[in-house]
């Protein structure tokens, strides 16, 4: 994550561009800053992912309470072969890309032959999981080409080419943690950034008995509590604040009504933060929460209104047999 310099990396097949310091860096402290100082404070979920969150949020996903990956990788191992078959001269852009270790199992299933057409496009604010995912993926698919875009993908849809047919990937439920106002905002600018003929695939997870939702964001190794608590780590890096993990304490808990996972950091004492940008000093008080991410989980139903606001087509909804996640392939 890297808002203050421009770094273009590129070897043979890989060409990785920065573009988060066109957001610039002092946007990213004032937005910082507005929800530090907010009666409900919060932290927004994009800055979980340095390059220890990457690494961090790679564990979640291979512990046993966290069931959407595994699901989600087993919906598409099933659905690569109808999607891949006919996968030729088109770009993947796969928005939030993270470790990529999903695209593999799609590229698994393109004709071989038809792997030197295709462009992969991960775009991620986390650089390091760029880079690193770009130099695996390289070593199992050499004949990719792969142009990496550093950025955020709620407002800089306009940086990714479009000279080519593409399918856009959204997965990992990671729609999930925004709300919906800002969902609203990026269906809408992605569907602006699409062409007729484009698709776009998006993961979604699904509501389901509450002690399994509970315990996806709430292991025992404690590894989702250093995830959240790391947050802390990249705002101090961000802002040059003085906020100390051992001063939270990590909570989360579905909300039924809202049908969303709340996560919190909670002070366990009274705590004065400051930052020098930011003219005065920030109290939290002991048992306060700062709020860092919601994860909706959906009903059916509302795959209805997701066609109405991003005014793209769904073509066709695939679940697993416990309908616990879906995935939906919209098309414009
Ligand atoms: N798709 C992967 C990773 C999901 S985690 C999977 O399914 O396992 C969410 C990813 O989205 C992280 O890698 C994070 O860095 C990225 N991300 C979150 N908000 C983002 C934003 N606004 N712009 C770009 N990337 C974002
Ligand atoms: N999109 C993922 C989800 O909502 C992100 C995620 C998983 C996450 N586990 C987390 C975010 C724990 C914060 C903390 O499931």
């Amino acid at each position: 994550m890297n808002y203050i310099s421009t770094e273009v990396i590129e070897e043979q097949k890989i060409k990785i561009t920065n573009y988060l310091n066109n957001i610039g860096i002092d946007t990213i402290r004032k937005e910082i800053i507005r929800g530090l100082t907010s009666k409900q404070k919060y932290i927004s979920s994009k800055f979980f992912y340095d390059e220890k969150g990457s690494k961090l949020f790679e564990e979640i996903t291979r512990l046993p309470e966290y069931y959407p990956t595994r699901t989600e990788k087993h919906i598409l191992k099933g659905i690569a072969p109808e999607l891949m078959g006919r996968f030729y001269e088109t770009d993947i852009v796969e928005l939030g890309s993270g470790d990529c270790s999903k695209i593999n199992i799609l590229l698994d299933s393109a004709p071989k032959d038809n792997l030197t057409s295709i462009n992969y496009v991960p775009m991620d604010v986390s650089s390091s999981a760029i880079l690193k995912s770009a130099e695996n993926l390289t070593k199992l698919f050499p004949e990719l080409t792969i142009n990496g875009l550093v950025a955020d993908f709620i407002d800089q849809l306009n940086i990714i080419p479009d000279n080519r047919k593409r399918m856009f990937c959204l997965l990992g439920s990671t729609i999930g943690n925004f709300d919906e106002n800002i969902v609203n905002r990026f269906l809408n600018n992605l569907r602006s950034s699409m062409n007729k003929g484009d698709t776009f695939l998006l993961g979604i997870d699904l509501v389901k008995p509450e002690p399994i939702l509970h315990d996806a964001y709430n292991d025992k190794q404690g590894v989702t509590a250093k995830f959240n608590k790391n947050i802390l780590n990249v705002i101090n890096n961000l802002i040059d604040s003085n906020f100390n993990i051992n001063d939270f304490e990590h909570k989360a808990f579905y909300d039924k009504y809202k049908s969303r996972i709340e996560m919190h950091l909670v002070a366990n004492k009274n705590i004065i933060i400051n930052s020098p940008y930011h003219n005065s000093d920030i109290t939290i008080l002991k048992g306060e929460n700062v709020h860092t991410e919601n994860s909706y989980k959906y009903y059916f139903e509302r795959f209805n209104e997701l066609e109405e606001v991003s005014g793209l087509k769904i073509n066709k909804v695939f679940t697993d047999s416990n309908k616990w996640f879906a995935l939906i392939l919209f098309e414009k």
